[in-house]
């Protein structure tokens, strides 16, 4: 294959602190709405109680075991990790003047641990997860003082590892707060869109605030924002399907449109006199907003259809978000429709809608990997998967289209976001623990490690076409 991916190109993976870190209440870690939804974000909502105990509380147990995972990332060639800060580390109930020493300095480790071997951290602030005490004292991002506790946490870790960590994200996939709300702003599942929309303004302008004070204490840093790529197709040519299509789109390239340009959209005026939503917005805010992000990242798993056809309207699952099928696509195990050239199409749209520079930060197949008899992981379907996504990236590359990296989902097996489940494993390394928290936690490389090494070495240059 030709060498589409620039020298520079940040090959790596991508972990989320409650997804992998474990040790939940750790060193001074307060509880955080992730340790809430034990079961995940589609679970129930868990009050904690002492000598509770569930599989996310020990998760993969990085938080103890991360010089050997850094190490078989190293291994792996890794240019990149993307990890995110658990804010309840920092701040334990979120609304404290000072930080919690032994939380800092266990991400001091760990960035000291990548720099041996040349990793570049990218560094989410806010992963699914905020400090449990926001959302009890003060309602969570409904609250406009919930901004201010998040710029201080975002001050606190900037100045902290302003040497150490030059790329960040603020919040991961901010667009499904509309969908998860508990798990994205803090609110409860039955709120108002008002409500919702409300939250989500007042993290818009965090987000606005976040970036300011990079730029002012990281100057050469840079700081991305994070979408879930929700990219849909009308399922067909009808204009009604067409302009729905237009609309569900707009839905998530909302939140890009603000972070990215520095003001509301005009379309979002009409959308929100028609479910009579007012939103609370001061000349304050609006100033904020005006600091944007330096690059644009995304998550992408699928593409969904959309129809104005009741009849047709056979629901597919994300996690996050329902999709209607797409007749000309296959589904993962967990009824994901698996579309590489989506990615391509995606990237080119964002590049089109910001000519700022792209990040994937997430794509990957969760599947249900068995070990065969000598223990190897033949995961031909992973390889598969991940190789013809690249291969989109790269024709994106030659589209034109700036590509700053690819970090895949999960490159070590984790506990998936949506159900809490070890079963469905993205890894490129297997850990021996399952749904119900057993197993030793021993790591195992997949047949896909060594692919996945092939392929950062040759900077692309083994992939299939
Ligand atoms: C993204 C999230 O939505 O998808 C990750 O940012 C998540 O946290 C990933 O793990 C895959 O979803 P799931 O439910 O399979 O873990």
């Amino acid at each position: 294959m030709k060498h589409a991916f620039p020298d520079n190109f940040l090959w790596g993976g991508a972990i989320a602190a409650n997804q992998v870190e474990g040790a939940y209440l750790t060193d001074g870690k307060g509880l955080s709405t992730s340790d809430l939804q034990p079961y995940g974000i589609f679970g129930d909502i868990v009050p904690r109680v002492d000598g509770d105990s569930y599989v996310k509380d020990v998760a993969i147990d990085f938080y103890h075991r991360y010089p050997q995972d850094i190490a078989l990332f190293a291994e792996m060639g890794f240019k990149c990790l993307r990890i995110s800060i658990a804010w309840t580390r920092i701040f334990p109930q979120g609304d404290e003047e000072q930080p919690n020493e032994a939380g800092l300095a266990f991400y001091d480790r760990l960035f000291d641990e990548m720099a041996k071997y040349n990793i570049t951290p990218l560094v989410t602030l806010s992963h699914y997860e905020m400090p449990y005490g926001l959302v009890k004292n003060y309602g969570g991002w409904g609250n406009r003082k919930t901004i201010g506790f998040f710029e201080h946490y975002a001050r606190t870790v900037f100045q902290r590892y302003q040497h150490k960590v030059k790329l960040w994200l603020t919040f991961n996939e901010i667009n499904m707060s509309l969908h998860a709300p508990f798990t994205g702003v803090g609110l409860e599942r039955e709120s108002s869109k008002s409500e919702i929309y409300q939250a989500i303004h007042h993290q818009l302008v965090a987000s606005a605030k976040a970036v300011a004070a990079l730029h002012q204490i990281i100057p050469d840093g840079r700081i991305g924002n994070m979408l879930l790529g929700g990219l849909m197709y009308p399922l067909t040519c009808k204009p009604a399907d067409v302009l729905e299509t237009l609309q569900q789109n707009r839905e998530w390239l909302f939140f890009g449109d603000v972070q990215v340009r520095g003001y509301y959209p005009s379309y979002m005026g009409r959308y929100f006199k028609q479910h009579g939503i007012s939103l609370d917005i001061t000349a304050e805010d609006k100033l904020a907003l005006k600091e944007t992000v330096d690059f644009i990242s995304f998550s992408y798993y699928m593409s969904g259809c959309v129809t104005t056809d009741e009849e047709l309207n056979h629901q597919a699952r994300g996690n996050i978000l329902s999709m209607v099928q797409n007749p000309h696509l296959a589904s993962s195990e967990w009824g994901w429709q698996i579309d590489p050239d989506g990615l391509r199409i995606l990237l080119n749209e964002l590049w089109d809608r910001y000519q700022k520079p792209l990040f994937i930060v997430e794509n990957g197949l969760g599947a249900k990997d068995k070990p065969d008899a000598n223990g190897n992981i033949e995961d031909d379907y992973r390889i598969d998967y991940l190789n013809d996504h690249l291969v989109q990236v790269s024709e994106a590359i030659e589209d034109g289209v700036e590509v700053m990296g690819y970090t895949s989902w999960g490159p070590i097996d984790l506990v998936s976001a949506s159900k809490a489940e070890l079963s469905k494993r993205y890894g490129f390394i297997y850990v021996d623990r399952d749904d119900s928290g057993h197993g030793t936690l021993e790591r195992r490389r997949k047949k896909s490690f060594y692919w996945y090494r092939d392929v950062i070495q040759s900077n692309g240059a083994t992939l299939k076409r």
